[in-house]
């Protein structure tokens, strides 16, 4: 197939941790790839161009979330928009520009170049912090996080991710755009990209010296690569519609660690967990209706281990 007749599709923060797998996962499924990123020539951008089919194949376009032009330029002549940028902070960081007026330009533009279907990539964070869903009861699509709840608690992050996604799906109950979000939970593997991003500090957490406690919580994870999955699902199947929540395990800190020591007995763990009785209960039925399948834990701990270690982040005990 040339390059005129492949599907032409954008990628906005391409650089990041889950954007890099998913622009080579399209490449290698033979769809022609806008990259968006802040700066084409910046180092921690240049595992993209490396990536099977990239040369041919994949466009960075130099764009930011505020830029309403720039990112008309890089949706131009895309059939499919999967909007995955969005700042990850660490702590309490104000983030609602990126994140809202952000999607908001994205989708805006979209519109602009008549996008078939846009892919919203939201987070777990846009679900969970709901005091108001019944104690014990399974969380689903259904259950967002409370606005009020997230700003009294100075939790930013979901604010933005759950008001970003409110936004999202208005455009398409408007008919204005065909738009699918996945809420991911913390997402954890191998890293492509060479900056090491927020959530894989969780994994690396444990695995270097770690001398304060850690809350015992449970923890809902998911592989990249099967959120990259997800994500390539529900674009290709066009009864995908709504949210969907996309999470493989939950698990209690001191099980993962215990699970970690189990499997790499050399290096220096977390030690003492302070005991937490809440329970966390997660469903991600709905994606796995549309044919959904994860991997096991193992191997995620596996892969992402021998990537540090390859990466010299870690070093081989
Ligand atoms: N990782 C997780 O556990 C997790 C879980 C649930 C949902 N998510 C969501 O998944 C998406 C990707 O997260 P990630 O873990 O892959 O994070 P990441 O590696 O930090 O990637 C975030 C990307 O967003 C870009 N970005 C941030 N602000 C921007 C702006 N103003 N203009 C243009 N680009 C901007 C960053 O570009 P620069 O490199 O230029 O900063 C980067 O490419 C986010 O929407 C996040 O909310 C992540």
């Amino acid at each position: 197939m040339s390059g005129e007749d492949k599907e032409r599709v954008c990628v906005t923060g391409a650089g990041g941790y889950i954007a890099s797998w998913l622009v080579k996962y399209l490449l290698l499924k033979g769809y022609m790839v806008h990259g968006t990123v802040r700066d084409p020539c910046d180092e921690k951008n240049a595992h993209l161009k490396k990536l099977e089919g990239a040369s041919e194949n994949l466009q960075l376009f130099k764009t930011d979330l505020l830029d309403y032009e720039a990112l008309c330029a890089a949706m131009a002549g895309c059939t499919g928009v999967f909007h995955v940028a969005c700042p990850v902070p660490v702590g309490k960081v104000q983030l609602i520009e990126p994140a809202v007026v952000g999607t908001k330009n994205v989708l805006n533009s979209c519109v602009k170049a008549k996008v078939k279907r846009v892919v919203v990539v939201s987070s777990i964070g846009a679900v969970m912090l709901n005091p108001n869903w019944p104690k014990g009861q399974v969380m689903d699509e259904e259950c967002w996080s409370d606005e009020e709840f997230c700003k009294a608690t100075e939790n930013y992050y979901c604010l933005a991710k759950t008001i970003a996604e409110i936004q999202a799906l208005e455009y398409a109950k408007r008919g204005e755009l065909d738009i699918v979000t996945v809420c991911p939970s913390i997402v954890i593997g191998p890293m492509l990209q060479p900056t090491i991003n927020t959530s894989s500090l969780l994994l690396l957490g444990f695995l270097k010296d770690r001398t304060e406690p850690l809350e015992d919580e449970d923890r809902p994870l998911v592989d990249v690569r099967d959120v990259v999955d997800a994500i390539l699902l529900i674009y290709e199947k066009p009864e995908a519609k709504g949210r969907y929540i996309c999470t493989s395990f939950t698990i209690r800190m001191q099980a993962l660690a215990e699970k970690i020591k189990s499997m790499y007995p050399n290096y220096d763990y977390s030690k003492s967990f302070t005991k937490v009785d809440e329970e966390l209960r997660l469903s991600s039925g709905k994606l796995q209706n549309l044919g959904w399948k994860y991997r096991p834990l193992e191997e995620s701990i596996r892969d992402s281990v021998k990537n540090y270690e390859e990466a010299g982040i870690l070093h081989k005990e």
